[in-house]
């Protein structure tokens, strides 16, 4: 049996998120308000082989999920070399992607073919004007296009990440309903979470997810039951509609006490949270496959350090400034 990942509160770990690059083209208002700054020298992010090697330690640790993120994982150019090589381990059954999917109408299919068994898509809005004012970028056109390749190339549900936020889209849900209606999407609503650098529009923006709660009930929607892998989402869903709605509230009391998931970041630093932590260097054990045991030692003893919370609701934010290098 695979020994499973476990840390002083008795929370299992079943799912990695791997970051593989922190470069994104899009300045999401919440995210890189003035876009992605290159650092003096160019980072180095982790290659095939070590985003191989970092997800086969999890694997045997027993983690069966693995999403890729970033900034935008699909800038990189051996993108689809990542995806196969994480999946060479049989043991990670579910492989994703978060993407602001720039590329996903021209690359779709060929992720799917590498391997890659799910994809999550950031979209805010639904109309252009506001989508482009939200990312920086005029490109509504072009994800919706990517969906629709999604569905082509085979992927049988796509998800959709939307950032909530008041007077920005709070008051859009009938628009985005209707959209989903005949769609296999699942639409999550994300309550805005405050970074370092967000602090002024979180405090003109941040809204619970329980408005939209109370109208999803109003209309007759049931939240559904949780998988072991899944998210931290509440998931509601109705005999009328194809595609679902998700809620993520992250300053809902006990949210923490449902953590799943691990994070590693583009420069293979594992992150025990995703707020208020430097990250315990892996990538020194990354190198050569012979490395695994001491790799998985490390990860294990690692985790002992995990605390219960985040501080979010102390308004401390820890070190992250954005979450672009981490991809949320
Ligand atoms: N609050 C909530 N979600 C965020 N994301 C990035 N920054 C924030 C934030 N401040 C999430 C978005 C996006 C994903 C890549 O990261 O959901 O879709
Ligand atoms: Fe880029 Fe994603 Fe951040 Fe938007 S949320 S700026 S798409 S990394």
């Amino acid at each position: 049996m695979v020994p499973q990942l476990t840390d002083a509160y008795e929370r299992k770990f079943y799912y990695l998120r791997l970051s593989i690059t922190d470069v994104c083209n899009f300045r999401c208002t919440y995210c890189l308000p003035g876009g992605y700054t290159p650092t003096a020298r160019p980072k180095s992010f982790l290659s095939p082989d070590e985003s191989r090697r970092v997800s086969r330690a999890f694997a045997e640790l027993g983690t069966e999920k693995v999403r890729l993120t970033g900034g935008e994982p699909s800038l990189r150019r051996d993108f689809t070399e990542i995806i196969a090589a994480v999946r060479e381990n049989p043991a990670i059954r579910t492989l994703a992607v978060t993407t602001n999917g720039y590329r996903m109408a021209r690359d779709a299919a060929s992720w799917r073919d590498a391997g890659l068994t799910a994809i999550n898509v950031s979209i805010d809005s639904l109309d252009a004007r506001q989508f482009h004012l939200i990312t920086g970028q005029d490109k509504l056109r072009q994800v919706m296009d990517g969906i629709d390749a999604a569905f082509s190339a085979g992927f049988k549900k796509v998800k959709v990440n939307t950032v909530l936020m008041r007077d920005v889209n709070h008051q859009q849900l009938g628009a985005f309903l209707h959209w989903i209606k005949p769609r296999p999407i699942q639409l999550r609503f994300i309550e805005l979470m405050e970074t370092g650098q967000g602090g002024t529009l979180f405090h003109q923006c941040h809204l619970s997810g329980e408005v939209i709660r109370l109208q999803l009930e109003r209309l007759g929607w049931r939240r559904q039951p949780r998988g072991r892998s899944d998210g931290p989402a509440q998931v509601f869903s109705h005999a009328d509609y194809q595609g679902e709605v998700g809620l993520i509230m992250p300053y809902e009391k006990d949210f923490c006490a449902s953590c799943n998931r691990l994070r590693v970041s583009a420069v293979g630093n594992l992150h025990l949270c995703l707020f208020g932590e430097q990250g315990i260097p892996l990538r020194d054990l990354l190198a050569d496959d012979d490395q695994l045991a001491a790799l998985k030692d490390r990860i294990v003893r690692s985790l002992l350090s995990k605390k219960q919370s985040h501080f979010l609701h102390q308004g401390n934010s820890g070190i992250t400034q954005n979450l672009s290098f981490i991809g949320g």
